[in-house]
């Protein structure tokens, strides 16, 4: 290749244009859940139900939601994704932003719990629709009070990112108030661990006062209705504690500010940040900042200096009570609900705080299965169970590992386990200190269910999608207690059946030797039958008070 034919700066210059995020994302589309046809029809149903779930709580609507997934007759891995909620409503002139522009939503710039964030989930989806069957989202939507729904049509301009409306229209629509979005998509529909049907039972398990009804694509109806009737209380939002933000965020702030100087600045945009604590602040910056300083005019490098003060000066924990945990009632009546095992415990951590974020973890184990590995005591004391039951025991006791359910502001997380601060947390865990087996640095093997939720205003994921937990040391210590806690209340219960199952081989064996040691009895003293029965059954009667289980 010749000098001349090179590239120069003004021929790059004339490649060089601005990266629309659309385009960025319809590139990286792995980033946000759509890297497989599995993967994207879950992640368009998930999408869709998050918002619904989120709209109906914020509204204090208790969520109904409808699902269904049925294939396109005649079109190769074609599908439609309808998902139908009683929620609010989406007013008219939000409508075609909502579904038609990436990183246009409500919860990213509000420091409140919510199962979105980003602004990025049904947009994308709708994004993800247009790409592989070229047909735009199809949304209907009525606000209570409004006598017809909007109907719309839309898709995005990926180069602009911005909506392109197709048709809109009031319609009429039975519903009083709600939102239905329709998307057809090419997608694969499968079951097992990372399916629809599973999402929908993991959400039904954390969510107890939601009813979910879906239809899916073998013509299956799962119904999942709620077990509580009552909605989590609302979540209080926050506003940025000094620990947590970062420079960037920091100088954005400071130049979005209604304020007129620092002083009031600091008190009103962090939260436990008062008049004190602001002026510390202040000082402890110098490079000629005052409490009279103009936040709009603060160069670079005062902000930078402002930023240090920040961490450095102390300021008390942020506020928790903006966190709002499953609670310890509500989990157990959800994994009661959806799964049936023969021992149940549940530990809401209280709050902590990572990188000045407040965040909350509950841990819930459902051990062994009904009639199946454990013993059963009878009222009076005794103990009871079938040669049938101990053989299903036996048949059991496989290699099994325990099953982990992860769960972030209340959403399974199905995908990427490996990469998640909740595996580690378990694996991490001595499981053997409460009398299960585990290879190290492996799940327990046991016949059980670990689910783990971590609640926080901004959950620190891995990726835009939403799918693994970053590993903060402060996460990771509070996922381990909660582990640990649990660990004892069921090495507790272990303790309990064994000595039952001990108890229990033990009578067995008398038992066996119970007539024999009657006929020798009649042989030595000369006893009549009568007087034979009556002696072993007395010698029955005190062996069952001796062993008696208190
Ligand atoms: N079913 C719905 N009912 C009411 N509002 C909705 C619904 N779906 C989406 N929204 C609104 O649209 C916004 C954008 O949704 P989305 O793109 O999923 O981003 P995010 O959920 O991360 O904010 C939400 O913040 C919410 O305000
Ligand atoms: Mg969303």
């Amino acid at each position: 290749m010749t000098a001349d034919s090179l590239p120069t700066a003004f021929d790059l210059a004339s490649r060089q244009r601005e990266i629309s995020v659309a385009e960025f994302f319809l590139k990286n589309r792995h980033l946000l859940g759509f890297d497989s046809g599995a993967k994207a029809l879950l992640t368009t149903v998930k999408e869709a139900v998050d918002n619904a779930l989120d709209a109906c709580e914020e509204a204090g609507i208790l969520p109904e939601i409808r699902i269904e997934v049925k294939p396109i007759p005649h079109a190769d891995d074609v599908f439609v994704v309808v998902v139908e909620d009683n929620g609010p409503g989406i007013v008219e002139s939000q409508l075609s932003r909502i579904f038609g522009k990436l990183l246009y939503g409500s919860k990213f710039h509000k420091l409140a719990q919510s199962r979105g964030q980003q602004g990025m989930g049904i947009s994308a989806a709708g994004m993800y629709a247009q790409l592989t069957t070229g047909k735009p989202l199809h949304v209907l939507s009525r606000v209570a009070g409004q006598t017809r729904a909007t109907e719309l049509y839309v898709s995005i301009d990926t180069a602009k990112n911005r909506p392109e409306m197709h048709k809109k229209q009031q319609v009429k629509w039975n519903r009083r108030h709600g939102t239905r979005v329709e998307a057809e998509l090419q997608g694969y529909y499968q079951k097992g661990p990372h399916s629809i049907d599973m999402y929908l039972n993991q959400t039904a398990i954390a969510n107890p006062h939601v009813t979910l009804r879906f239809e899916n694509p073998n013509d299956e109806k799962l119904r999942f209705i709620r077990s509580v009737s009552e909605l989590p209380a609302p979540p209080v939002s926050v506003k940025p504690h000094p620990h947590g933000v970062e420079l960037g965020m920091l100088i954005q702030m400071l130049n979005n500010t209604h304020c007129r100087t620092l002083l009031p600045f600091l008190e009103q945009e962090f939260s436990r940040v008062g008049r004190k604590t602001a002026r510390a602040i202040i000082a402890q910056a110098g490079n000629r900042l005052s409490a009279r300083s103009y936040p709009r005019h603060i160069a670079r490098a005062q902000a930078q200096a402002l930023y240090h003060a920040m961490q450095e000066v102390p300021v008390s924990a942020p506020r928790t009570d903006c966190l709002v945990p499953i609670g310890e009632k509500q989990l157990e009546a959800g994994l009661r609900k959806e799964l049936k095992a023969e021992f149940y415990t549940v530990v809401t951590r209280p709050a902590a705080v990572y990188r000045g974020n407040p965040f909350q973890v509950e841990v819930a184990i459902a051990y062994g299965r009904p009639g199946g590995v454990g013993l059963e005591v009878a009222a009076d004391g005794h103990i009871h169970k079938a040669a049938r039951q101990r053989q299903a025991a036996k048949e059991e006791a496989t290699d099994a590992s325990a099953r982990l359910l992860r769960f972030a502001n209340r959403v399974p997380l199905l995908y990427e386990p490996g990469a998640c601060a909740i595996t580690k947390a378990v694996m991490q865990t001595n499981w053997r200190a409460y009398g299960l087996r585990q290879s190290k640095g492996a799940l327990p093997i046991a016949p059980m269910i670990i689910m783990v939720h971590i609640a926080s205003v901004w959950v620190p994921f891995t990726s835009e999608a939403k799918e693994a937990v970053a590993g903060y040391a402060e996460i990771l210590k509070e996922l381990k207690l909660g582990l640990q806690a649990c660990g004892r209340r069921l090495a507790s219960h272990l303790r309990q059946t064994r000595r039952l199952q001990q108890e229990y081989d033990k009578r067995t064996h008398i038992e066996k030797h119970l007539p024999q040691i009657g006929n020798a009895l009649q042989d030595i003293l000369q006893l009549s039958d009568t007087a034979r029965d009556k002696a072993m059954s007395n010698l029955d009667k005190s062996l069952h008070r001796r062993r008696k289980i208190r």
